[in-house]
């Protein structure tokens, strides 16, 4: 298979390409950008339908639509499907960016704009990636594309998506790049995703208002007591002091345990890319493993009572804040966000009133290790690297993973080329060309592997 010259002649038009779609801000989280969501899907859909799809469309949800297409080449051959979003989140802080979010530009060998590398950039190497089996006649399976435009805002629809087009969608495996890897040259494969529990509450004191100076010091002010809640739902050794909790926490082995320490780690060189000067989390547990395999809960957002210029002084009637938990096997998403608010309210003292309510969830994953799809990936990855890929669990979450498997049975691949300093979420998101190219170059050659062991497999 000849990948290299079709890319190395083409590299300009991808990242071309690529560029128009990051123009497009197709922020899901915001009403406002709804067009732009739309206008991206039928974007993607061109590029799919361009490099060769068959059946390609909008398939409508109650949310945005999931554009679909497929290459069926041989029923009896494997079938991959391939996940992946063109939803991005929203761009604030806009002040912060050094260049606009949606006006792409590479700096550094880096391509800079929301969405650069979650998700569009790194799911654009599969669409680039296909278009180059298909010109040069080497796609050895079938292959169909499910690409979502709700993942950032939790994937709600999708459910529903996957039981409705459940014979459709039917494959060997998925595959995802929606991931980190360790660095450039240390190529990994995630085999374990966090879940999510994501709440928002309100603590309401008096009926309006106050004058600091009459009522301060008589009545509730909802931000110190919702300030001391928060604070409290941690104990000294920042473990989590909701009753129950970690009742269903998969506990790992200190052999599980060796085995992610062996992942190259430095924490100078963390410190000082985040520009801390210490670190803080579980005690007990190691930063990689606080990160990956432990649950955590952390205020998102926080707001209430006078925040514009100067000083006023006033005793708020209300606050509010954005609390997310992450999750780890075999804790459930609606189990915790119960838990959550039953002890949010039992903690609140009578003198305000609270409201609990719960956002998107999504449930931990991990996937094995010992599959024809993670043999292709690791025996691509070393292709292309020269270097063996390590197995490492992340702490992000992609929602549809755990449903692939309950309501397909199919299992997820997760083969991510970004890199966790790609300031996902942050101003100034990027991907680095080097990703980019070596995501495109790197996966024709997980479909040739995943064919070629399939086919081994079944004599
Ligand atoms: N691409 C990320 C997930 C991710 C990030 C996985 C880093 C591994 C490493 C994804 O787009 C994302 O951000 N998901 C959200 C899901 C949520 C909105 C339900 C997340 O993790 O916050
Ligand atoms: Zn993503």
């Amino acid at each position: 298979m000849e990948v290299l010259p079709y890319l190395n002649k083409n590299k300009q038009r991808f990242v071309d390409e690529l560029f128009e779609m990051l123009r497009l801000p197709s922020v899901s989280a915001d009403p406002k950008f709804a067009n732009d969501v739309v206008a991206t899907a039928e974007y993607v859909k061109k590029r799919i339908e361009e490099a060769g799809a068959e059946n390609v469309a909008l398939i409508p949800t109650e949310g945005f639509p999931v554009v679909y297409g497929e290459k069926i080449i041989d029923p009896k051959l494997p079938t991959v499907l391939v996940y992946g979003h063109y939803d991005v989140q929203p761009a604030d802080p806009y002040e912060l960016w050094e260049t606009p979010p949606f006006e792409p530009v590479i700096k550094n060998d880096s391509i800079y704009a929301r969405g650069s590398c979650d998700d569009k950039g790194q799911m654009y190497m599969h669409v680039k990636a296909f278009e180059i089996m298909m010109r040069t006649n080497s796609l050895p399976c079938n292959i169909k594309f499910m690409i979502e435009g709700e993942e950032e805002v939790g994937s709600s629809h999708l459910n529903d998506f996957l039981k409705k087009y459940k014979d459709k969608l039917q494959a060997d495996v998925v595959v995802v790049s929606d991931s980190s890897m360790i660095a450039n040259d240390c190529p990994s494969l995630t085999i374990g995703l966090r879940g999510l529990s994501y709440m928002e509450v309100e603590v309401t004191g008096a009926n309006r208002d106050l004058h600091s100076g009459t009522y301060g010091g008589a009545v509730a002010n909802p931000i110190n007591i919702l300030a001391k809640m928060i604070a409290s739902m941690k104990d000294d050794n920042n473990r989590i002091t909701i009753p129950g909790f970690y009742d269903e926490v998969e506990n790992y082995t200190e052999e599980e345990r060796a085995e992610i320490a062996k992942r190259p780690f430095n924490l100078e060189t963390y410190k000082k890319e985040l520009a801390i000067s210490d670190i803080e989390g579980e005690a007990g547990y190691s930063t990689i493993e606080r990160a990956t395999i432990r649950p955590t809960l952390d205020c998102n957002g926080i707001w209430g009572g006078y925040t514009g210029a100067g000083a006023k002084t006033v005793l708020p009637s209300k606050a509010s804040a954005k609390i997310s938990m992450r999750l780890v096997p075999n804790q459930s998403s609606e189990k915790i966000s119960n838990l959550f608010a039953a002890h949010f309210k039992s903690i609140a003292p009578a003198s305000v009133t609270v409201k609990v309510n719960s956002h998107h969830g999504g449930e931990p994953v991990v996937t094995p290790t010992d599959s024809i799809a993670y043999h292709a990936a690791s025996k691509a990855m070393e292709k292309t690297f020269g270097k063996k890929a390590i197995p490492t669990f992340e702490g992000g979450s992609i929602p549809v993973i755990a449903s692939f498997k309950n309501i397909l049975g199919i299992q997820s691949l997760l083969m991510g080329f970004g890199l966790d300093t790609d300031a996902l979420h942050s101003p100034n998101e990027h991907y680095g060309l080097f990703n980019f190219y070596k995501g495109i170059e790197t996966i024709p050659y997980f479909y040739q592997y995943f064919t070629e062991l399939s086919r081994d497999a079944q004599i």
